[in-house]
This record gives C-alpha cells, structure tokens and sequence, in this order.
C-alpha cells in the first residue's frame, strides 16, 4: 500500500508497535528495576488495557493509512491472557502480511505453536546473556537461559522467523558480546545487538554506560571477522554485517551513537490505548477515551491523520546528557520499546 500520511519531517506510517500488557514476569535492572516496580506497584487495571476487539479496530484503521507491520509488545506480551486470539484477529486485516511479537521467551515454549498457527510471522527474543550467571543477574529474577533457548527452538520448529536481542551494558554484559556472537553463528538466528538507551526515568543511564556500535563491531571482529551488508528495508532499525567465514549475520542497532530518527516510521500503541508519536514521548494522546465514547471509523481516522501529519519527534537525534535527565519520558515497560 501508498502510504497516505506523512509527518512535519516527511516520514511516512508504516509500523505500529502494540504494547498489550504493562506487566513483565523478568525485572531487568535498565527497564523495570524491583526498587520501582516492587510488590506494591500498581499495574494497569483490566478495565484500563484496550480489548482485543478495540485492538482490532485501531489496528484495521492504522492498515488503511499505509501500515504493513504490526508488533506486539509489552511489557512481557505471552503474559496477556490469549494473544493467539488476537494475532488470529490482526491476521485477518486487508492489506497486513507481518505480525510480529517481542518477547523474553520465558513462556515462548508453550505459545509457539498457537502463535504460528494464528499468523504470527516473526519473533523478536530478548535474551541479554549467554550464560546462567550475568543473565540471572539481569533479568532481576535469577531466571535460567534453558527456557529461553527452548522458547527459541520451539519458534524455530514452529516456523517462525527468529532474531535475538541483546541490550549490551559496559561493565555489566560487555563480556557476553563474542559469546553470543559465538552461540548464534551457524544457528540461521540474527543477534542483534543494542546500544543502551535513556528510556524511561528509573535506570539512571549515563553516555558511560554505552558500548557504542564501533566497539561492539571492533570487538566481535577481533575474533571472528565481520563485513557490512545493505539494510533489509528502508528505515530499517538494524545496521547489518555478515560473517567473512559465512556463519551467518548479525546486526547493531545504534540509536545512541548514530541515531536513526530521519527514517523512523513508527507509531506505538501503549497497553491502554495512548498513542506514542515517539519511544522518547513525555506523554501520548488517549485513543481510548474517543474509543468508549462511540467515535466513528472517520473520527477516528481524522484524529490518527491529524497526530501523524502533526509529528516532529526526534529524540535520538538531539540527546544530550543534560537533556536525558531534565526531561521526563514514558516507562519502556509501558510502551514496549
Ligand atoms: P525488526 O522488525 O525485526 O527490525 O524489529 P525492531 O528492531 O524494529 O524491533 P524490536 O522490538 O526487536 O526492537 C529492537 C531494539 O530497537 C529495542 O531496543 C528497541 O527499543 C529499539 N527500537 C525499535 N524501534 C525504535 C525506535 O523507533 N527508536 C529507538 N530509539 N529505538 C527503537
Ligand atoms: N536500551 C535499549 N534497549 C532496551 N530494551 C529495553 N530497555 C532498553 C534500553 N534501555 C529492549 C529490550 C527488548 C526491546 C523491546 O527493547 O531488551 O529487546
Ligand atoms: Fe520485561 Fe523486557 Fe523490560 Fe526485561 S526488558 S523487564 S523482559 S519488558
Ligand atoms: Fe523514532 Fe523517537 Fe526513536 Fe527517533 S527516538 S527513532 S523519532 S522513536
């Protein structure tokens, strides 16, 4: 499909990232850190979070005005109760041919076959380490990697498409940057790996914190030689390189060091039907709200064109130390990256 609507910085809608839930079984110390996101904390209610029917219609509007890819996310998306349901209903939407999910695969195993079968395309899995010790650590829970390798393997069985994700931190996971390369060379699997960002308010990030894509390009090169090869699609997030020896590929996704605002064609959906213009927004605009009050197909429609056509985000682009920690910015948990 024509795209049919474009921002102040001319960039068209093509993808829309839905977060379905805001809770997350994991407590990854740079997005939900147990300090805030302890036993007391209070989550979504029910009544709050979109149905899936209300998630279907949005999501058929958002199609009409040039998406062609729909994400799921979370928090943890396999927590909300029957996302195959929903996969199945997006799946029947005109003119969209990827649906795909982020997930820790925590509970991978078990949905990977429902999910296929309802028409879910691809799976992203985020998976910090490759050993017990540091990813324990990380994930706040003391979680094994045996799970989230099953759920790997179950998706790949299952026929979906999967990549990994690797949010790499200096002085906390740098040192499973060449194991990881190494597990997933020959394994027909992506990694992925991510510089550290400044989402949300609570994960104190600092410039230091980040490996940037030169060392990380610099350091898995030392071991096993890497070479540069084209973007899979325009806008596409990832810088991509292949292994010289022909293991395969990986990709670095650089929004601190080399920011990727210009070609950004993402809208996100948050848990309770906000939506984001931009993963670093201080606030979004309820859909929901106009949703329960009876709007119309065209209201609506009116209302999406008017804050896509009105957007001028880019917040990468223009970070700065100063400016991380002056501005306020929507928990990554709610929005689903
Ligand atoms: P593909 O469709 O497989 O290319 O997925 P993706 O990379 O767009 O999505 P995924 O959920 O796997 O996210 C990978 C990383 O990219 C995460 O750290 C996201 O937070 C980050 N990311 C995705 N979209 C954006 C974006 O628009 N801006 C910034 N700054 N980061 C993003
Ligand atoms: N910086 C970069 N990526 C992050 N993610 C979560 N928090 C951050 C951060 N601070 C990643 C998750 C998941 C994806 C949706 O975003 O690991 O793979
Ligand atoms: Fe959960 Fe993903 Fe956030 Fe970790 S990064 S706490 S797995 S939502
Ligand atoms: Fe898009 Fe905002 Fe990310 Fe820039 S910082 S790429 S505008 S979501």
């Amino acid at each position: 499909t024509e795209s049919l609507v474009y921002d102040q910085l001319n960039r068209p809608l093509r993808d829309l990232r839905i977060s379905v839930t805001d809770r997350c079984n994991f407590r990854c110390r740079y997005c939900m850190p147990e300090e805030t996101f302890g036993p007391d904390y209070e989550f979504l209610p029910k009544t709050s979070l979109l149905q899936f029917e209300e998630i279907t219609r949005l999501a058929r509007m958002f199609v009409q005005m040039g998406v062609e890819k729909i994400r799921l996310t979370g928090g943890e998306p396999l927590l909300r109760k029957d996302l195959p349901v929903l996969v199945e209903m997006l799946s029947n939407i005109d003119g969209l041919n990827d649906i795909a999910l982020t997930t820790n695969a925590s509970l991978l195993k078990k949905f990977a076959i429902p999910l296929k079968q309802a028409g879910l395309t691809r799976v992203n899995v985020s998976l910090d380490a490759i050993h017990d010790e540091t990813f324990g650590k990380m994930n706040g829970r003391g979680t094994k990697i045996k799970p989230v390798l099953e759920g790997i393997q179950a998706a790949s069985d299952a026929g979906l498409n999967v990549k990994i994700n690797m949010v790499v931190q200096k002085g906390i996971n740098d040192h499973e940057v060449v194991p990881m390369a190494e597990y997933f060379r020959h394994s027909g699997h992506i990694v992925r790996f991510i510089e550290y960002m400044d989402v949300g308010n609570s994960n104190g990030w600092k410039f230091d914190h980040v490996m940037n894509k030169k060392d990380i390009i610099d350091t898995i090169s030392e071991v096993y030689p890497l070479e540069p090869i084209e973007a899979a699609y325009f806008g596409e997030v990832a810088s991509r390189y292949q292994f010289s020896d022909g293991a395969g590929e990986i990709g670095v996704i650089s929004s601190v060091s080399d920011s990727f605002c210009s070609s950004c064609t993402r809208a996100r959906l948050s848990a309770d039907g906000a939506l984001y213009t931009c993963l670093f927004a201080s606030r979004g605009t309820s859909l929901r709200n106009p949703l329960r009050n009876g709007a119309t197909d065209e209201d609506l429609q009116r209302m999406l064109t008017d804050l896509w056509n009105g957007r001028h985000d880019r917040y990468s682009d223009e970070r700065t130390e100063e400016g991380v920690a002056k501005r306020e910015k929507i928990e990554m948990s709610f929005i689903g990256g």
